[in-house]
């Protein structure tokens, strides 16, 4: 497999970024309404979200190759794509030349997650893998060390605008815990019910980034929303 070239884009500031972070999810966005937006939301958060699903792993289609890559001749944000697809490996290589810096992977789609995560990185780029909402922390617990960021569902992967179920939160604090007590890297990510009010609880829970999609994008001005957000949580 050829090493693909870092993306020209990206910043290598950008990882780890600074902590914690709300990264803003395209998914409740208007994807047409995304190149006038981007300059302003840059000003406020240092990575974008994007939900890549392809109606076999998740029930529900979203986008993929070419939309990447277009939004990434438009910004430096570094590109935090998440796979809920099936046989996510398959095309690891084709979101790193469409402009991904993170590539994360459902382990419920993963045969072998160990493999996966190093081909992410042979590829150059960060890897992360994602706990569907039926998959408890530990199944996370041996691929940690190698992982650069763990993504917890607050909600069923496949749609925004749902509530986050408490043993999500939960499931964060086991992995927080893993990860302090044995001094890890990764990254502590959540995404799906993350909003004002949840944010909080997942603070203290341990997050490091929180992934919003409705909570910034149904708003009049996302920019401005992710700049209130950010100042209401003290961020
Ligand atoms: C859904 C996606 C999320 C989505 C979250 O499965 O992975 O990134 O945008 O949406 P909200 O923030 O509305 O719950
Ligand atoms: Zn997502």
């Amino acid at each position: 497999m050829p090493q693909i070239a870092p993306s020209i884009f990206s910043s290598p500031k950008s990882f780890p970024p600074a902590l914690p972070q709300i990264v803003p999810s395209i998914l409740s966005s208007d994807i047409c309404d995304l190149a006038r937006l981007l300059p302003s939301l840059e000003q406020e958060a240092e990575w974008l979200h994007l939900d890549v699903m392809d109606g076999c792993f998740v029930p529900n289609i979203t986008f993929g190759f070419p939309i990447i890559k277009s939004l990434r001749g438009k910004t430096k944000m570094f590109f935090d794509t998440h796979l809920m697809i099936a046989k996510p490996e398959q095309y690891f290589e084709r979101f790193a030349e469409a402009g991904s810096d993170a590539i994360t992977f459902h382990m419920e789609a993963s045969e072998k997650p160990l493999e996966a995560i190093k081909q992410i990185h042979f590829l150059g780029r960060k890897a992360g893998i994602a706990l569907n909402d039926e998959s408890p922390a530990k199944v996370a617990f041996p691929f940690l060390e190698e992982a650069d960021l763990v993504l917890v569902m607050g909600a069923p992967a496949g749609f925004g605008g749902q509530t986050l179920q408490a043993e999500n939160v939960e499931k964060i604090r086991a992995l927080r815990k893993k990860i302090d007590s044995e001094k890890l890297q990764a990254l502590v990510s959540v995404d799906c019910g993350v909003n004002q009010e949840t944010a909080k609880t997942l603070l203290e829970a341990g997050v490091d980034i929180l992934v919003m999609g409705s909570a910034v994008f149904k708003a009049e001005n996302p920019a401005e929303e992710l700049k209130r957000l950010k100042e209401g949580l003290r961020l």
